[in-house]
This record gives structure tokens, C-alpha cells and sequence, in this order.
């Protein structure tokens, strides 16, 4: 049982996720032996009444112990997979974790209380996970024994919180009425539920698919730092990063974007192990080259033949502010996307939503705390990235006015380049415009033997 997968716990607050994190820990039999009795006993001592959360704070306490919990992320195991799961207590921090790559979520629970209804963080919480391309949601509405376990209570907020989710376009995976006070559709039925006999909180977790596109997607790794060894002369360089997603092998054809430098793969270092002969996706590795190649960090590295990604100066972006200051356009900020940093400003600002109302305003020249706007941005010089339908980890970005995350987002879209008589100097090189020419005009052909054999000649130009 290898399989990991990481799952959001949001919700308004009090509406019971450390409740219901503390249960599955309990039900899951995740918990130390005795800890549950230690604790109740405290409670009892202390003449306070028990509470399931209390179980995450005394874990968060015991660290030192050796039992894998933090502040941030859980981790316990079911019979199918481990998990870890992130408790985001408040959405803006988890939102700036998210975007700015500290956690990453591959499917979500959100929780709503059935006696106090939708709130409006319950909308914009959906809002923030559709925002982050968080496709796999399941709704848990809990403390139904505070409505008598009504079936009516639960339709009528399913209801209304399926057509509200169908305007964001996030289709919920399942639908669970629960009581994690009382353990009841947590990992098992009761006979308070009669009336419901789908998937418990554990299985639908269960059911949840592991992402596997990240390994089988194309490969990106974004340079990280460039390090020269210096001892008996060696004088390699390492290209060190993290794999964003895909795999890569000795031998492979490697482009550096957007420099446009080519080279291939010699070893996979890998710190304190032996080298490998491959890396995938999440693997924290360098790599040093067969030729001598001078990139510096923040270039996004590549496969010469698989699909790039887009170069280039504008990009449509769905973005989520939470900055003191409003975004304004024109003003310049500091786009972060990988390792990559660059000045960048808004052109245009599309649309933007009030993420708890939903409420769509036009026109406007700024875009405040806690709205999401979808907007055209202009770096001043060509950047890499894919776009969210493609690959997340390179879609995602940060914006950083004076110093702080001040929003984040996705990219949905790419524009070309604009046209302009001056050559970028360093950027667009013939091969990555050959590139992409061949990749869009012959999808089906194989672009490597071709860019071998033009190669040496648009090198030769190149010189010139
Ligand atoms: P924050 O971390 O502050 O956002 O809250 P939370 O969402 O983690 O809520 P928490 O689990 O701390 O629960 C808040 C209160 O709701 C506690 O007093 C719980 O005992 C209570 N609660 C949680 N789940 C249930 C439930 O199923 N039924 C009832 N009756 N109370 C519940
Ligand atoms: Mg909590």
C-alpha cells in the first residue's frame, strides 16, 4: 500500500472539520492506543466536556513523540491508501499554500453545518476550490443530529447547494449526511440514517481517484538553483529542482525555456543516493548535462520531444486577491510562477465575481480583497508556462505587491506573442518556434529526428 493522496478538509468556521478529522483518526483505528481514554479522562478531571477536535490538538502537542501530525496536515491510513489530510482552518492561508505550491490538493471535503445552512464561506470555499482546478469534491453536511436527522433538512440544503455549484461548474462527487460528533456516515452506518444508505465519509474517500496524469503528463521542472562541483577540477554543472510533473530518463533531449538552450541528460543526482536512471513527477533531483549549458534559475526545463509549453508576454488568468491593496491595472507587481519571477501588470480586468455572492461586476479598474476576476496580464519579458486544463503545477501563480502573496491563480489561456520589430534578445529562439510549428501543424509527428536534422543549421544561424 504505496498509494498517498493528499484531500482539503474546508469549511465555515465551527462547522466541525477538526470534529470530523478527529473521528476518522478514531474510526480508523489511526490513533496511538490509549490516546482516546487518556484524553476523555482528562476531560472528565477537568469537568469539560470531550471534544473529538481535542484529539488533533494533544497530537499537534506530542510531535516530539514521533506521530506524524502538524499543524497543517494529518496523516492516517484507510484499507485502501494513506492519506494526508490538510486542515484549512482559514481559506486565505490555504490559498496562498495552494497557489504558492507549500500544498498541493487533489480532491476535497467540504463541510457545511445542517442546522446553521449554507454560509457564505460554504460558497466560497467551492468557489476557491474550483478557482484551483480541485475537480473531486464531496459535500458532507454535518451535525445532523442537531436537526434530528431530518432527510428533509439535508434535500433542501443538497438542493440549493447543487445548483449553486452548478454556476461555478464544479459537479460534487457525493452528497453525505453525517454526524461526526456522533460517528454516524463516517466509517460506518447507523440506524439513525435509515434513510440513507449511499457511501460513508471513508469510502467516498476511497472512491476519489489518485491523480495519476502528473506522472504521465509531459515533463517540466523548473530550475531551482544551478550549482557548479568544484572539487579535482570537475567542473559540471547541476541543474537542481523539483520534477513539476512527468518523467525524465538519461539520454533525454532536454530545451531550457524560454532561452531555447538545448541539451541532454547525463546523470540524475539524487541527494544521498545513488543516481538514478529516471525521475518522476514530485522527485526533488539535478541534472547535469552532456554539453555545457548556461541557464539560469527560473527557466522551466523540458523534453525536446514532447509538447512545450507556451512562451510568451500575455496570458488570461482567473485570479483570486487578497491583498490589502486592490489590484489595480496598469500598476506594475512581481508575477511568481515556479521558480521564475518577472514584472508583470493587468491589461484588462474581464470580469469579477464577489466570491460569496457570486455577484459578476464589468468595468471595473480594480479588483478587491477576496474577489476573483478573470483578467489579461503582460509580463515584460516572455515567460513559460502551460495552461490549467493541461498541467496545474505550471499554470499556477502567485502575485507579490511590495513583498507579500497578494494573490494567486490560474492560467486559462495563452496569447501569441504580439509581433514587434525588435528580437527579444535570448528569447523565441528558431528552434522553439520550429518547434511549436510542427508540434501544432503535425500533431502526429515525431519532432525530434527532424530538429536534429535542422539543428546544426539554425545553430550556425544563430552564430551569425
Ligand atoms: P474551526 O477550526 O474553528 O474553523 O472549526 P471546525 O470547523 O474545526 O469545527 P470543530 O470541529 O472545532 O467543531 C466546532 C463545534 O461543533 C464543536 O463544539 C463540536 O463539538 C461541534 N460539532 C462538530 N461536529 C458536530 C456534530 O456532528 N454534531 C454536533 N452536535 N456538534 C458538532
Ligand atoms: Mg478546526
Amino acid at each position: 500500500m504505496n498509494e498517498r493522496m493528499n484531500i482539503v478538509v474546508v469549511g465555515h468556521v465551527d462547522h466541525g472539520k477538526s470534529t470530523l478529522i478527529g473521528r476518522l483518526l478514531a474510526d480508523t483505528g489511526s490513533l496511538p492506543i490509549g490516546k482516546l481514554d487518556q484524553i476523555k479522562r482528562t476531560c472528565e478531571i477537568n469537568s469539560k466536556p470531550f471534544e473529538y477536535a481535542f484529539l488533533l490538538d494533544a497530537l499537534i502537542d506530542e510531535q516530539a513523540q514521533g506521530i506524524t501530525i502538524d499543524t497543517a496536515r494529518i496523516f492516517f491510513k484507510s484499507q485502501k491508501r494513506e492519506y494526508i489530510i490538510i486542515d484549512a482552518p482559514g481559506h486565505i492561508e490555504f490559498l496562498k499554500n495552494m497557489i504558492s505550491g507549500a500544498a498541493r490538493a487533489e480532491a476535497a471535503i467540504l463541510l457545511i453545518d445542517a442546522a446553521e445552512g449554507i454560509a457564505e464561506n460554504s460558497k466560497r470555499h467551492a468557489f476557491m476550490l474550483s478557482m484551483l482546478g480541485i475537480k473531486q469534491v464531496a459535500i458532507v453536511v454535518n451535525k445532523m443530529d442537531l436537526v434530528y436527522y431530518s432527510q428533509e433538512i439535508y434535500h433542501k440544503i443538497k438542493d440549493e447547494y447543487t445548483s449553486f455549484l452548478k454556476n461555478i461548474s464544479i459537479a460534487p462527487i457525493d452528497f453525505i449526511p453525517v454526524s461526526s460528533k456522533n460517528g454516524i456516515n463516517i466509517t460506518e452506518h447507523s440506524k439513525e440514517i435509515t434513510w440513507y444508505r449511499g457511501k460513508t465519509v471513508i469510502e467516498m474517500m476511497d472512491s476519489f481517484e489518485k491523480q495519476k496524469e502528473a506522472e504521465e503528463n509531459n515533463f517540466r521542472m523548473f530550475v531551482q538553483g544551478v550549482y557548479k562541483f568544484t572539487a579535482n577540477g570537475d567542473n559540471r554543472r547541476i541543474f537542481a529542482g523539483s520534477v513539476n510533473s512527468g518523467k525524465i530518463n538519461l539520454g533525454d533531449e532536454i530545451i531550457f525555456l524560454p532561452s531555447g538552450k538545448i541539451s541532454a541528460v547525463k546523470t540524475i543526482e539524487v541527494f544521498n543516493k545513488p543516481a538514478q536512471v529516471s525521475a518522476s513527477c514530485g522527485e526533488a533531483i539535478g541534472l547535469t548535462l552532456t554539453t555545457q549549458v548556461y541557464a539560469t534559475p527560473s527557466e522551466l526545463i523540458c523534453k525536446v520531444d514532447e509538447k512545450c509549453p507556451y512562451t510568451t508576454d500575455r496570458f488570461r488568468a482567473n485570479i483570486f486577491w487578497m491583498g490589502k491593496k486592490a489590484l489595480i491595472k496598469e500598476k506594475k507587481y512581481k508575477l511568481k510562477i515556479g521558480t521564475n519571477k518577472v514584472d508583470v501588470v493587468v491589461n484588462k480586468i474581464e470580469s469579477v465575481l464577489d466570491a460569496s455572492i457570486l455577484e459578476k461586476s464589468e468595468k471595473r479598474n480594480e479588483v478587491r480583497r477576496n474577489e476573483v476576476a478573470q483578467c489579461v496580464f503582460q509580463t515584460v519579458k516572455p515567460i513559460s508556462f502551460d495552461t490549467i486544463d493541461e498541467i496545474t503545477s505550471t499554470s499556477r501563480f502567485v502575485i507579490v505587491d511590495e513583498y507579500d502573496i497578494a494573490g494567486g491563480g490560474i492560467i486559462t489561456h495563452a496569447f501569441e506573442q504580439e509581433k514587434s520589430n525588435e528580437i527579444p534578445p535570448g528569447y523565441h529562439s528558431f528552434e522553439i518556434e520550429l518547434k511549436n510549428l510542427i508540434n501544432k501543424h503535425f500533431p502526429h509527428v515525431n519532432a525530434k529526428p527532424l530538429m536534429e536534422a535542422i539543428s546544426p543549421f539554425l545553430s550556425k544561424e544563430l552564430e551569425l
